[in-house]
């Protein structure tokens, strides 16, 4: 059967990718965003460009923590499908500022979106019943967890009060909102925990398509610390099958969706540079204050309850998105990195 959802974040990287898929299925989508210049726009207009291209794509270009007219998107984007949809089945709210180390610099747009904008989402969510809520959380919300020295994975259960950069602390705070409405109206949320996301038309203001752009053009990249923090990343099309199979369970849960296995920095360096055929330029930088040493998501809750797993590899995923950024080079190799 298909539903309606309301999308926001859906120029990102993520929800554009998780919107195409949704589309695809046949489900419709009203999606919103402010399409920011968080880093280049241009990046965001080029996935809308294939969006608009999919029949039951509906977008209004609107701001999360601006109550009043994101409410308006969602009613103005249901009456405008209404003969195919009784209503909306969820709402999945990607939308935020993402990039850890800038958060430092202002943290209060990340404020303004993380938190006043979940819980503009989360109250539109409440008063309108819709059924499910899928919230985008992060791995960041673990900070420098002890489990980092054990050499163990990050369990959902673990302590999250000493996040490490202003960003963090608002993932955790949307998370907590969330569980509040949960606990007060009863509403039906997942809040899943991301973990380094990386892919075609992914961020530019994130390691891999900075490297894949800086190694294929021999431009100079930044690496900060030694290259031994390690992540565990995770390829966008297993995430937004990740985001799917959550819209299903009932009460509040947390997720972590990460790839299963982390990887130091200078390991993707080298997959990247072998993938290519062609060496690093790297200008070494101090580690950031704001970056966490590791990231390692367990996955046996999302195993079980979600039945997910994720299903491509770290070289694969690269080899992915060394193509994309290959078809797409002449336009790719112009876009601002920040
Ligand atoms: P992204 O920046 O590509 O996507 C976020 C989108 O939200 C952007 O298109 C942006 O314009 C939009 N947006 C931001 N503020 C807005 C506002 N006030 N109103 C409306 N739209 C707004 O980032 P992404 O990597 O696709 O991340 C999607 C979600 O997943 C975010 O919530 C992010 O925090 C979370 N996440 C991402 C990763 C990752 O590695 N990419 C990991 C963990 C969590
Ligand atoms: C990423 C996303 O940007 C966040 O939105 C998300 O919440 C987080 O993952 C998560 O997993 O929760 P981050 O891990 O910092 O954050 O992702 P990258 O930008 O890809 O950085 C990974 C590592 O590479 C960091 O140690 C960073 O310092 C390093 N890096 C990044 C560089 O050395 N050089 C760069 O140019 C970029």
């Amino acid at each position: 059967m298909n539903h309606l959802y309301f999308v926001t974040g859906c120029a990102g990287f993520i929800a554009s990718r998780l919107t195409a898929r949704l589309l695809a299925e046949g489900h419709g989508v009203v999606g919103v965003d402010n399409m920011n210049d968080a880093y280049d726009v241009r990046m965001k207009h080029r996935r809308m460009e294939d969006l608009r291209k999919i029949k039951g794509f509906v977008f209004f270009e609107t701001d999360v923590a601006d109550r009043e007219t994101v409410s308006l998107a969602f009613h103005h984007g249901l009456s405008q499908v209404k003969n195919q949809f009784p209503g909306y089945a969820g709402i999945i709210h990607l939308a935020a500022r993402a990039g850890v180390r800038y958060s430092v610099e202002n943290p209060w747009v990340y404020c303004q979106t993380n938190i006043l904008g979940t819980l503009n989402l989360l109250e539109i969510a409440r008063l309108e019943n819709v059924p499910k809520f899928v919230l985008a959380s992060s791995s960041s919300v673990y900070g420098n967890t002890p489990a980092t020295h054990q050499g163990i994975a990050f369990s959902e259960d673990f302590c999250t009060d000493f996040p490490c950069s202003p960003y963090a602390a608002t993932k955790k705070a949307a998370e907590t909102l969330a569980y509040s409405y949960h606990h007060l109206h009863g509403m039906n949320i997942a809040a899943l925990r991301f973990f380094t996301v990386y892919g075609p038309a992914g961020r530019p203001d994130m390691s891999v398509l900075r490297f894949v752009r800086g190694i294929r053009e021999q431009e100079p990249i930044t690496l900060y610390g030694d290259g031994s923090q390690s992540r565990d990343f995770t390829y966008v099309d297993d995430i937004a099958d990740g985001v799917l199979r959550s819209l299903n369970p009932e009460g509040y849960s947390i997720f972590n969706l990460g790839g299963d296995r982390p990887y130091s920095v200078n390991t993707l360096l080298a997959l990247i540079s072998e993938i290519t055929g062609q060496k690093p330029i790297i200008v070494q930088k101090p580690p950031h204050p704001a970056d966490v040493a590791s990231t390692w998501a367990d996955i046996s809750r999302a195993r079980q309850i979600l039945g997910w797993s994720p299903a491509v590899s770290l070289r694969e995923g690269l080899e992915k998105t060394v193509a994309w950024y290959d078809e797409n080079r002449e336009w790719a190799k112009k876009l601002d990195m920040g």
